[in-house]
């Protein structure tokens, strides 16, 4: 969402001499390659009913994007309201048009989008505040992060969470890495490309890339870039404490070896193994 793809303008060239990737909207690719925001829901429902015993209706989702996930709250039952809060004017316009004009009329007066810092706080008080995909990671001091989970803590209801997900794992602090995956979602498949650029020891800031490459070989080099501190789990929940929530959790997601098509189990852990690489979702319970 920060950077545009490369490569020459298509305004001049023929339709039929146009390659996949300027044919291609990135957006789209990255919903299909990032995003599975029923799975996030199912978190969130899972997250709030072993907290407080019962079903969330309010979501604000910080650093939404194209805020799919509160469509998908807002679809998910018809009582759910949604909030999304993304800086991005052309992120929030995407969503507009290919997100929110999908849901029916009933579930999409239920979602209201916001172009503005998700430091500011004048959205009703939620239920779950959600920020995904490491978004809040943008904040590189934890005098930033501190003022966020102030904010994240004040547009909560009394009986509210915030849920944020989080990578880890020596794999992930190699420097010229390129995780590859092929998504075939649709009638064209493509190649999805998660790059660890860089990640510097001594502040721990990290630069991140994804790119797709199309069946014709052409490719968006960098359609994103993220610039992030690379935060750890302790950090970030010794953080939630001092911003003012009461307590914090760590959910992980239960060894899944054996079948890989069963839905993936989360459970709440104070120890876990140390994987190569892991996701895992740290609550913080106000
Ligand atoms: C990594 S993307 C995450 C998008 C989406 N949440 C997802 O899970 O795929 C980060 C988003 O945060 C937005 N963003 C960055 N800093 C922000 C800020 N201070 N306030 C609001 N949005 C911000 C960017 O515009 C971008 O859309």
């Amino acid at each position: 969402m920060m950077s545009k793809p490369k490569g020459k303008q298509a305004n001049n060239k023929n339709k039929e001499k146009l390659t996949l990737a300027e044919q291609a909207d990135k957006f789209d690719c990255y919903q299909k390659s990032v995003q599975e925001p029923e799975h996030e829901i199912d978190i969130f429902d899972q997250v709030y009913r072993e907290t407080y015993k019962r079903k969330p209706i309010k979501l604000r989702e910080d650093f939404c994007g194209t805020f799919s996930v509160c469509c998908a709250w807002a679809e998910s039952d018809s009582k759910r309201l949604a909030w999304g809060v993304d800086l991005c004017e052309e992120t929030l316009q995407w969503g507009n048009e290919n997100n929110l004009s999908k849901l029916k009329a009933n579930a999409a007066k239920r979602v209201k989008v916001l172009q503005q810092d998700v430091r500011e706080s004048n959205t009703p008080q939620a239920d779950v505040l959600a920020a995904q995909n490491f978004s809040f990671w943008i904040f590189k001091t934890r005098e930033e992060v501190v003022e966020y989970f102030k904010a994240a803590h004040a547009n909560l209801a009394a009986d509210g969470v915030i849920v944020m997900d989080m990578m880890g794992g020596r794999d992930c602090y190699d420097s010229d890495i390129v995780d590859k995956r092929t998504i075939v979602k649709g009638k064209k498949g493509f190649k999805y490309r998660w790059e660890q650029a860089s990640f510097n020891p001594v502040n721990s800031h990290c630069t991140f890339y994804i790119h797709f490459k199309f069946a014709d070989g052409s490719k968006i080099k960098k359609a994103f870039q993220y610039d992030w501190r690379f935060w750890t789990i302790p950090e970030v929940r010794e953080m939630l404490l001092e911003a003012g929530f009461k307590d914090t959790v760590v959910y992980w997601e239960e060894d899944d070896d054996d079948d890989e098509d069963e839905d993936a189990i989360w459970s709440q852990v104070n120890e876990a193994p140390n994987d190569y690489s892991w996701l895992s979702y740290v609550v913080g319970i106000k």
